[in-house]
């Protein structure tokens, strides 16, 4: 397969869809793989038509199962490390976007996988899903973000059972830990990942925008600090006209189409 269908991507009803097309592989995380989809996150965050993204694998069977490890198994330390490097600024790219990322979960999550489907900021998993860090049981080590990121998700000891073990969890498991937003039929993944993000998108942008930073950076401060972020923020939110008209269409009872100014 030509490197350049590695990652797909496609923009439609304002969602930029990004799809890890080595399914051979259970599109394992590659450099290359990593460095085209770095560039499709790029072009997600410029381009001002796309509102949101939602990360999937190709086939049904795996979202990806993790790190590359044919590759990892002839790499040197150095090697191992940038690679690592890659996927640790991928990961943080996904998280600081700044727009809506969902991962659309369509298989196995495992590993590498697993580690950006947690810098998402939602995550929708077919039934069959299976989730995991089984990074223990080969000798590796979660290093594309995961024992920073499980423990924020689920808490540090449900998470440091899961990356100890190696043990994998279903789809339902990971929804009752809070890992998965929503678990769904697998024929309807992208209907119900799109219906989302729609529902996000229906909602006053400017106040979506700023609730979105305020999760994401109230989570590296105090509680105290991100409680009066979130008082700044609630300012300029209504400073917006949507802000006017919502609340004035709330005691009219009338219905509301936001402008997104
Ligand atoms: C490279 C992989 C792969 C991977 C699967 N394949 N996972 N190739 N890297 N992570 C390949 C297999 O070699 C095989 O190719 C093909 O995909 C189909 O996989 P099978 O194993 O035959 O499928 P199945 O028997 O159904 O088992 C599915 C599975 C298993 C349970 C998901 O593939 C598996 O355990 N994969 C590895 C999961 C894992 O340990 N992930 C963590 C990686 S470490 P061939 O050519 O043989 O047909 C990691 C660390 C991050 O992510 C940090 C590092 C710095």
């Amino acid at each position: 397969m030509p490197s350049k269908d590695i990652v797909l991507f496609r923009v439609k009803s304002r969602i930029a869809w990004i799809t890890l097309n080595r399914p051979e592989a259970l599109n394992a995380l590659s450099k290359e793989v990593l460095q085209q989809l770095s560039s499709m996150l790029d072009k997600a965050k410029t381009d001002a038509t796309v509102k949101a993204v939602i990360i999937t694998g190709a086939g049904d069977k795996a979202f990806s199962a993790g790190a590359d490890i044919k590759y990892l198994n002839q790499a040197t330390p150095l090697e191992v490390r940038e690679l690592a490097q890659l996927a640790v600024t991928v990961n943080n790219k996904i998280e600081t976007l700044g727009k809506v990322v969902v991962a659309a979960i369509n298989g196995y999550a495992l590993g590498g996988g697993l580690e950006m489907a947690e810098a998402c900021m939602l995550r929708v998993a077919v039934r069959h899903a299976r989730l995991g860090h089984p990074e223990v049981r080969i000798g590796a080590f979660a290093g594309f973000g995961g024992t920073t990121r499980l423990p924020r998700l689920i808490g540090k000891g449900r998470a440091a059972e899961y990356l100890l073990t190696g043990n994998l969890m279903s789809a339902e498991e990971a929804q009752q830990m809070g890992l998965v937003n929503r678990v769904v039929a697998a024929d309807k993944l992208h209907q119900e990942a799109e219906a989302l993000v729609l529902e996000i998108l229906a909602q006053a942008p400017v106040a979506v925008s700023m609730t979105w930073e305020a999760i994401h950076r109230g989570l590296n401060l105090t509680l105290e600090e991100s409680a009066l972020l979130g008082a700044d923020y609630f300012g300029l939110v209504a400073s917006t006209e949507d802000f006017r008209a919502g609340t004035k269409s709330f005691v009219e009872k009338t219905s509301q189409v936001f402008s997104g100014k």
